[in-house]
């Protein structure tokens, strides 16, 4: 390949993109599938029976909180870690026993791990150089075109700035036309703005090769703009599966409730259990809800609202929940308030900054919701779980 050549894929990013996303999409691949995949470390389950299919070419999160076996999971797909029990396979191929550089896979971890010597362009080119490959030239200029860093093939790693070096780890990875690319918090080092940009990047970079994505995080948001699909993992398990708008709607479990995004569950009783509508009682105090939302055959529950579904009136209203403000949050686009109920429990209600006046603590309101917004979980289950870790990412109200 000549400099004429090269020079041609550069000034040609878009038929470049293109022939890198045919390229890797013709290397097909199929469903990554995991069949009660289990990890002991000794007496210590890090990953418990899991059952997963990932469709081929989308883009999945794996969420939890830290220490629940998302990294042994990846570590176990790449062939880094011997899973105790379970089958791995990527379409009709079982690749449990199969040694790491001969998987389709690759991964992307959190430190990017680039050679520092060697200047971007050698950093892509290291895996198709190793194996031997034809027409390197090409094939590195497309990745880095996809990055959008094809003007910097010939700088080193320590003058790019954080973002620019995970865009190269990215091309690095992606150059090698992997079935499968596994992100182990890939963004982690990154400062929040940038984050959220490379957030977007991903997913472009994802939609354009058609790659299938296995994107590890603990960050609920990160997951829900990415991904097609996310598993909210607990304890080496999979607590909840679905699309982003499923889960944060519909949390069968106070762990997901509380992990993705904040959960008021108050403490309720059934009084009827009608086809299309549950009523409930609180504190003395008529609900209904869904029964399509209710996710307990007791009939002691939690009778949940997310807090940007409450409305908050000043004054005396008949219906809905009394309470003081206790505490205002100023967020920018949104207030969060915390209501102190008459039986003492405290609720955080969302409101959009929309111009009209900040309410000041020890104001009385009246919290009032649309009962469909409504939803029960299963009492016996610890109304805090999850609480611990899902703080401090408060849903579409930062960054
Ligand atoms: N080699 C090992 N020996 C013993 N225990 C281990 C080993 N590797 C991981 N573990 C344990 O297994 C559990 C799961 O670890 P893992 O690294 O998969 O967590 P994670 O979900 O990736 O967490 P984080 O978000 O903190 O990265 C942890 O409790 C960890 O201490
Ligand atoms: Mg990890």
């Amino acid at each position: 390949m000549t400099d004429a050549s090269t020079e041609q894929v550069r000034s040609e990013p878009v038929s470049g993109r293109a022939a890198a996303g045919k390229a890797t999409a013709a290397h097909g691949g199929g469903d990554l599938q995991m069949r009660s995949l289990t990890k002991r470390f000794g007496t210590f389950t890090a990953v418990d029976d899991l059952d997963l299919v990932i469709p081929q070419g989308s883009f999945f999160a794996l969420l939890g909180p830290s220490g629940c076996g998302k990294t042994t999971t990846l570590r176990m797909v790449a062939g880094l870690e011997e899973p105790t029990a379970g089958t791995i396979s990527i379409g009709a191929e079982d690749i449990t026993a199969t040694r790491p550089y001969k998987r389709p896979v690759n991964t992307v971890f959190q430190s990017y791990a680039l050679f520092p010597h060697l200047d971007i362009f050698e950093n892509v080119a290291f895996g198709l150089r190793r194996r031997g490959s034809k027409n390197i030239k090409q094939q590195v200029n497309e990745a880095l075109e996809l990055v959008e860093l094809a003007q910097m093939g010939r700088r080193k790693p320590g003058q790019l700035s954080g973002g620019q070096q995970q865009r190269v780890a990215l091309a690095r990875a992606i150059v090698n036309r992997p079935s499968v690319l596994l992100l182990d918090e890939p963004l982690g080092a990154l400062d929040l703005k940038l984050r959220r940009q490379m957030q977007i990047e991903l997913k472009r970079i994802q939609t354009e090769v058609g790659l299938t994505f296995v994107h590890v995080t603990h960050d609920q948001e990160e997951a829900m703009t990415m991904a097609d699909t996310i598993a909210v993992m607990n304890q080496g398990r999979i607590e909840q599966m679905g699309g982003p708008t499923d889960l944060y709607e519909n949390p069968t479990t106070t762990f997901v409730a509380n992990f993705l995004g904040q959960s008021n569950l108050v403490r309720a009783k059934v009084t009827s259990r009608g086809s299309d509508v549950l009523e409930v009682e609180a504190e003395g105090q008529a609900f209904t809800l869904p029964a399509r939302r209710s996710f307990s055959d007791s009939d002691e529950i939690w009778f949940g609202v997310r807090p940007e579904k409450l409305s908050i009136g000043q004054g005396d209203a008949a219906e809905g929940l009394r309470g003081v403000i206790t505490d205002t949050s100023f967020i920018g686009v949104s207030t969060q308030y915390l209501v102190r109920l008459p039986w003492g429990q405290e609720i955080t209600a969302v409101r959009q900054n929309d111009g009209a006046p900040i309410l000041r603590p020890g104001e009385q309101v009246t919290l009032t919701w649309d009962p469909r917004h409504a939803f029960a979980l299963d009492a016996s289950q610890d109304a805090h779980a999850g609480e611990d870790f899902g703080e401090g990412e408060l849903l579409g109200s930062k960054g």
